[in-house]
């Protein structure tokens, strides 16, 4: 599995996405396109970023009853990106029926990756908001072999959580981590989180950056710390 930064997009708009890009002259960074930026440009921001050389990760995490998931997937599955997500919580027959709209005809697909508990989520908004009594571990590890049972390739988790859902999924079964942040940097609103050289360290696949790089004052200089620490 190719150990990558993956830099979080959520620009309001294509124009604004450009001319954070432009500052990356000599590297094609891996790119997450999520809803902000998809739904303000449509299709087009993804055939753009894509000509210009950048792997893409399209955050939209769907969650629906499986036919409309199904459907939409297979619309997705024409835009040629790398990676696509959804809810694991939709159940493990949406994931399924995601899996075969997003197979094209030559059965070749992105990677889908379902999203465990947000990383913005923790045990107590989990017990008070979504009466999910369990501990947020059980859970994530659940949703995780669910995921698996029905053939996806991974999920998006907290990096804390990586190392226990290769214990539990195997070490082929990918990670994708958001929520993470630089020892000296601001949290924000993400609350389990921990640094690019923690995450590496636990055995996330793909860390998914933010607001640490697009918010930076040198966002060349920040996505390259993450380089270093995630991948040395
Ligand atoms: O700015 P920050 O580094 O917090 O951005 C993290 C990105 O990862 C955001 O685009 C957010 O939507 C996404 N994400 C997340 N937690 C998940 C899944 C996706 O933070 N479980």
């Amino acid at each position: 599995m190719g150990k990558d930064v993956i830099i979080a997009c959520d620009f309001e708009s294509a124009e604004k996405t450009f001319a954070f890009l432009d500052k990356f002259t000599d590297k094609k960074p891996f790119v997450k396109i999520g809803m902000e930026l998809f739904y303000a440009e449509g299709p087009s921001i993804v055939k753009e970023l894509k000509k210009r050389g950048h792997k893409i990760f399209l955050d939209l995490k769907l969650h629906d009853i499986p036919n409309t998931v199904k459907k939409s997937m297979a619309v997705l599955s024409r835009l040629d990106v790398d990676m696509t997500n959804l809810h694991a919580a939709g159940t493990t027959k949406m994931m399924q029926e995601a899996l075969v709209g997003l197979t094209r005809p030559d059965g070749t697909r992105p990677l889908l990756i379902a999203v465990t508990q947000l990383t913005s989520t923790d045990e107590d908004a989990m017990r008070k908001d979504l009466l999910i009594d369990k501990p947020i571990d059980e859970v994530v590890m659940h949703y995780a072999k669910n995921a698996q049972v029905a053939g996806l390739d991974g999920v998006v988790c907290s990096p804390l959580e990586a190392g226990k859902v290769h214990e539990f999924c195997g070490k082929n079964f990918v990670t994708v981590t958001p929520g993470v942040r630089f020892a000296d940097g601001e949290v924000g609103d993400q609350k389990r989180v921990t640094t690019p050289a923690k995450a590496k360290e636990i055995g996330s696949d793909y860390i998914v950056v933010g607001r640490p790089i697009t918010a930076a004052e040198d966002p060349v200089k920040a996505y390259e710390r993450c380089l270093n620490e995630f991948i040395g």
